[in-house]
């Protein structure tokens, strides 16, 4: 393997002051592996891995002699303290900016609504330029480095980073990697004929190679955006795996590795800590596969891991993918040896599990698929979630379903029928999405409180109803707190935002039911939430005790461990958090309408001998001859001394 410090040392010396500069090489030595080994399994055909190497990390350099002072105050508490991320104080808050405030000044403007619910971590949604019109809530990027106009500015975001890090909060954003718009100057210039810009995009001059590999490939919108290429007319077929206004890129060319890793440089150099990579299983196509979690797309994703690590050692990488609970973990870099790829994972099979419970009162599938699976790797977390801005899939896989005794298809049918509200005596209000005859699949989009039947309640102005909805929304978000990983609220979610009535008026969404569960902020429900009478009293005081219950709880930081304690009772979900520095954490969670009694035994199980609750539904905990009272829909969480 070609050493890469000769090629930049006399460099690094000239860019950077001395202990920046042997900071640097020091980071690269230690890099160096995870640098060189992916670039030359991807690249190695196309161009001399080596020399390409030296030129990332001269980029590299080059963001780091730009890097802020305050932001090199960061890397270096970072790398200090490499687990900053895992911490339990980290709470999570998703949102899109205009719909939250506005824009980027508005959301400066609610900073201290974030910290009042307990959180410490912003996930905005896609913030860069995307195309006019219609642009898939903004992936659809014309300009990764311009903000859209319509919230703010590049300087806005930048004075947003700082305001929250004055704060010890962190800010994360999307970086749409896999595809660009339609528009972006790439597409245009290809268009126009220039020479090496049709290369940064898969563009076949028939529907042969289109054929094969679609023969293979899933539809991800199948109602809306059927098949995976494109016709352009004046260029070819173009590979467009979600719309065809989004025009996915060719991650073989080199040019297109580069540009990208520039794009996450700038944006580390603004002052985000996280990046959200979407859509990364996408990044590598392969004949005779879906298109997804290739080794080559993990291989890509490692060398940004490593090349943003030396240049901006302060940010981490969150993955979105969205696969199949068994190639969850690789993101995370759980691969046969651990091969530091994103810090941070979407817990997806978690989320579907935790519907899964809520609908079948039955929380054995959940118990045999969380249990069999591989844990996260100790440097990386999940972020763990009830909702968020997509649909909900039903990610089960076969194995798991047998393993409980379940029919997969059935199952997943029995999911969107409740929660689109078809179910007999169905509590949720939701509605199926993508919902494709062909092969059976459906996918459902609403709000957490719409699915959790809080619509349904308050339609019924029904007030037991409504406790119980409440309840299982409380209940949601307590594994999602406990699980292990930073909990993310989705916004609304802390107010009972139900789905928005009005999500078709705009033709440019009309087509899009997930637009009902992305709501505009509602500003007049939030001024309700100290009034502990009020729904959005109760739902917002439930979220803020998660997070202040959470923030002293050593064994909920990430990277401790967590167990399954199988019971014998069919609607308690049981687990074990542990962290070598602090006593077990043990969780119930009862999935049922009636109250469950489970054996107490499972506390000495749990190792606690002394126990403390710590938290639960009802502030008390109550064990009546050996068994432990869960009233429907709640939790508790004991801890030791
Ligand atoms: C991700 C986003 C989703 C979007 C897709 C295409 O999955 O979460 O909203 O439609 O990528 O960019």
């Amino acid at each position: 393997m070609p050493e890469l410090r000769p090629a930049v040392e006399r460099e690094a010396m000239a860019r950077l002051d001395f202990a920046e500069a042997d900071a640097f090489l020091t980071r690269l030595d230690q890099l160096s592996f995870d640098i060189l080994e992916p670039l030359g399994q991807v690249y190695a055909a196309v161009t001399d891995p080596g020399k390409f190497a030296t030129e990332l990390v001269l980029d590299a350099l080059e963001a780091a002699a730009q890097r802020p002072v305050p932001l090199r105050l960061l890397d270096r508490r970072r790398e200090i303290d490499p687990a900053w991320f895992q911490r339990s104080r980290m709470v999570g808050y998703v949102c899109y900016a205009d719909r939250f405030a506005g824009s980027l000044a508005g959301v400066r403007e609610h900073v201290d609504y974030l910290a009042e619910l307990g959180v410490t971590y912003l996930h905005l949604m896609p913030v860069l330029r995307p195309r006019e019109g219609e642009n898939d809530g903004g992936y659809a990027v014309t300009d990764y480095g311009e903000v859209d106009p319509r919230i703010g500015t590049m300087a806005d975001l930048q004075a947003l980073a700082g305001d929250l890090h004055e704060r010890g909060m962190v800010l994360c954003v999307d970086l749409v990697l896999n595809h660009t718009a339609a528009e972006h100057q790439w597409a245009r210039l290809a268009l126009a004929g220039e020479p090496g810009y049709r290369e940064m995009y898969l563009v076949y001059p028939d529907r042969t190679e289109p054929d094969a590999y679609e023969h293979t490939l899933p539809e991800v919108f199948p109602g809306t955006a059927p098949g995976s290429f494109t016709e352009v007319p004046g260029l070819g077929w173009v590979w467009t795996t979600f719309h065809e206004y989004q025009w996915d890129l060719n991650y073989a060319n080199p040019a297109v590795f580069r540009a990208m890793l520039g794009a996450m440089f700038a944006l580390a150099n603004r002052g985000i800590d996280v990046l959200r990579l979407d859509a990364a299983p996408f990044l590598w196509k392969r004949i005779g596969t879906d298109g997804q979690n290739q080794p080559e797309a993990h291989r890509i994703v490692q060398a940004f891991r490593a090349l943003t690590r030396l240049a901006a050692p302060g940010l981490a990488l969150k993955a979105e993918a969205i696969v199949s609970p068994e190639m969850l973990v690789q993101y995370l870099g759980g691969h046969d040896r651990f091969r530091p790829e994103c810090d941070l994972a979407y817990d997806n099979q978690l989320m579907v599990m935790l519907w899964s419970s809520l609908a079948s009162r039955d929380v054995r599938l959940a118990e045999a698929a969380l249990s069999r699976r591989r844990p996260a790797p100790g440097p990386a977390s999940w972020v763990t979630y009830v909702r968020c801005h997509d649909d909900i899939g039903w990610s089960v896989s076969d194995a798991d379903t047998g393993a409980a005794g379940l029919d997969g298809r059935s199952h997943r049918r029995f999911l969107s029928d409740y929660y689109s509200g078809r179910f007999p005596g169905s509590f949720a209000r939701g509605a199926l999405f993508q919902d494709n005859p062909a092969t059976g699949d459906s996918r459902i989009s609403g709000t957490a409180a719409s699915l959790c039947g809080i619509e349904a309640a308050l339609a019924a102005e029904d007030p037991d109803r409504l406790t119980a909805a409440i309840r299982r929304l409380e209940s949601m978000y307590a594994v999602a707190f406990s699980f292990g990983g930073i909990p993310l609220i989705y916004m609304g979610d802390e107010l009972a935002m139900r789905n928005d009535p009005g999500w078709a008026r705009d033709p440019a969404r009309r087509h899009d039911n997930r637009w009902m569960h992305r709501p505009v902020m509602d500003w007049a429900a939030a001024a309700r939430r100290h009034d502990p009478g009020s729904l959005e009293g109760r739902v917002f005081a439930a979220i803020r005790r998660l997070a202040d219950a959470r923030r002293s709880l050593l064994a909920l930081r990430s990277g401790g461990s967590t167990e399954i304690l199988p019971t014998e009772n069919r609607s308690v979900l049981a687990y074990r958090r542990a962290h070598p520095r602090s006593a077990p954490l043990l969780s119930l969670t009862n999935f049922s309408d009636v109250t469950q009694a489970p054996d107490a035994g499972i506390i000495a199980r749990a190792g606690l001998y002394d126990p403390v609750p710590v938290h639960s539904t009802t502030g008390r905990l109550t064990i009546t001859a050996g068994r432990i009272e869960l009233p429907p829909w709640s939790f508790v969480w004991l801890t030791g001394t």
